[in-house]
């Protein structure tokens, strides 16, 4: 792969860092979760080394194609300096639209961060006047948003295509955790969870191909019950989502691989019943897993090389439900396996467990990207990088 490491900065003076500070924020502003920042530290730390002045580049929420107080980076600029213990220059959306970036090598701080990238018309249809304006003034271009790169915008696609570009180190790493998932020969368990089956469809006909084993937990469950004639009672249903249940058991056979679904559950009036033993009636609502269930996951998972976890296995915002994900994020946390996470429902279960981060082979922080990445197809994001 293409490295940031092996590049010669001799003529390199100027460099543009798409990174994804769309960080998540209490209703005063506050970053609740400083993750993303923080992966983005090794990028920038070895540009800065380099005595080259940086330009970040970010989206923050889906504004609309303009200027909205709520999505700017004015908000947040102070926290990121903070946090990246580095004062980091703002560049407002009017000084950028009235400007540009022709004064940017005179900027007396070394890192720059333009308002949030979102705001202009040119990210979303990916335009190459637009991302011009921005890549003329750079000499390297870096990719550090992997999160983002699943979107056919200007500052993941485009500007990647315009001058020289390289994944960040964050980047790089996803990149090899998910080929792993796709692609080694090891045997693989993916435990996948969340409420919508039509979210995560693709994603699982093409994990039936890579994986032996597919746990299936959380709300998206109780389709797969409900599709086997057991009763569910009032839980969390999504209509018409048979034919996709249909295609990923008959992608299964085809690939050899085997669907697991919950053996026991804990519903909403906190009683625990064995899946065969569910009442008829539907006075209930399943909300989690129980400990057979857990058992189950912790065979499967001590039978398996690499283990993919992605989405709640219950109602995590309410603490009371949060127990199969908290049981099975210390399964997975103790395991020898190389346990590769990802989603942000994901790591919020790992935070309600309190768990390290470090103690999985790899978190991603992506949540669509992640998904996406482990279809059959190649992210906008990472195909402009051409890293084969
Ligand atoms: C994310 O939060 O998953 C990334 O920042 C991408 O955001 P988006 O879904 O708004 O493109």
């Amino acid at each position: 792969m293409k490295t940031l490491s092996k590049i010669d900065f001799q003529n390199i003076k100027s460099v543009g860092i798409r990174v994804d500070f769309n960080v998540p924020i209490d209703e005063n502003f506050n970053v609740t979760d400083e993750t993303r920042l923080l992966r983005a530290i090794d990028t920038i730390n070895f540009i800065k080394e380099k005595k080259c002045k940086i330009l970040l580049i970010s989206h923050f929420g889906r504004p609309k194609d303009n200027f909205e107080s709520k999505y700017s980076f004015q908000n947040l600029i102070e926290q990121f300096s903070n946090i990246l213990n580095e004062k980091i220059n703002l560049i407002p959306y009017e000084y950028f639209l009235q400007k540009g970036l022709v004064k940017f090598q005179q900027f007396k701080e070394n890192i720059s961060l333009l308002d949030n990238i979102r705001f202009f018309k040119g990210e979303k249809i990916n335009d190459l006047i637009f991302s011009k304006n921005i890549t003329d003034h750079l000499d390297l271009y870096v990719n550090e948003a992997f999160s983002a790169s699943h979107r056919s915008h200007a500052s993941v696609n485009q500007m990647v295509k315009n001058i020289q570009s390289l994944p960040g180190f964050n980047f790089e790493k996803e990149i090899i955790a998910i080929d792993e998932i796709k692609n080694s020969s090891k045997k693989k368990l993916a435990i996948i969870g969340g409420s919508k089956v039509s979210t995560k469809i693709n994603t699982l006909l093409s994990l039936t191909k890579s994986c032996s084993n597919i746990f299936i937990g959380g709300a998206m469950a109780n389709n797969f019950l409900k599709f086997k004639d057991i009763p569910i009672g009032n839980s969390l249903l999504e209509e018409g989502s048979e034919k996709m249940i249909e295609e990923i058991y008959h992608n299964a056979k085809k690939f050899s691989c085997e669907i697991h679904l919950p053996l026991d559950v804990i519903t909403d009036k906190f009683e625990k019943y064995l899946i065969n033993k569910l009442p008829l009636d539907s006075n209930f609502k399943i909300l989690d897993l129980s400990d057979i269930s857990i058992n189950l996951l912790d065979n499967l998972i001590s039978k398996s090389e690499i283990v993919l976890w992605n989405g709640p296995m219950g109602m995590i915002e309410n603490e009371n439900f949060a127990y199969g994900s908290s049981k099975l994020a210390s399964l997975l946390a103790n395991s020898p396996s190389q346990v590769v996470i990802g989603g942000g429902d994901t790591l919020l279960a790992i935070n309600i467990a309190g768990i390290n981060f470090d103690q999985f082979h790899f978190v991603s922080t992506a949540g669509g990207a992640f998904l996406e990445a482990l279809e059959d197809k190649q992210l906008p994001g990472v195909e402009a990088l051409n890293l084969s």
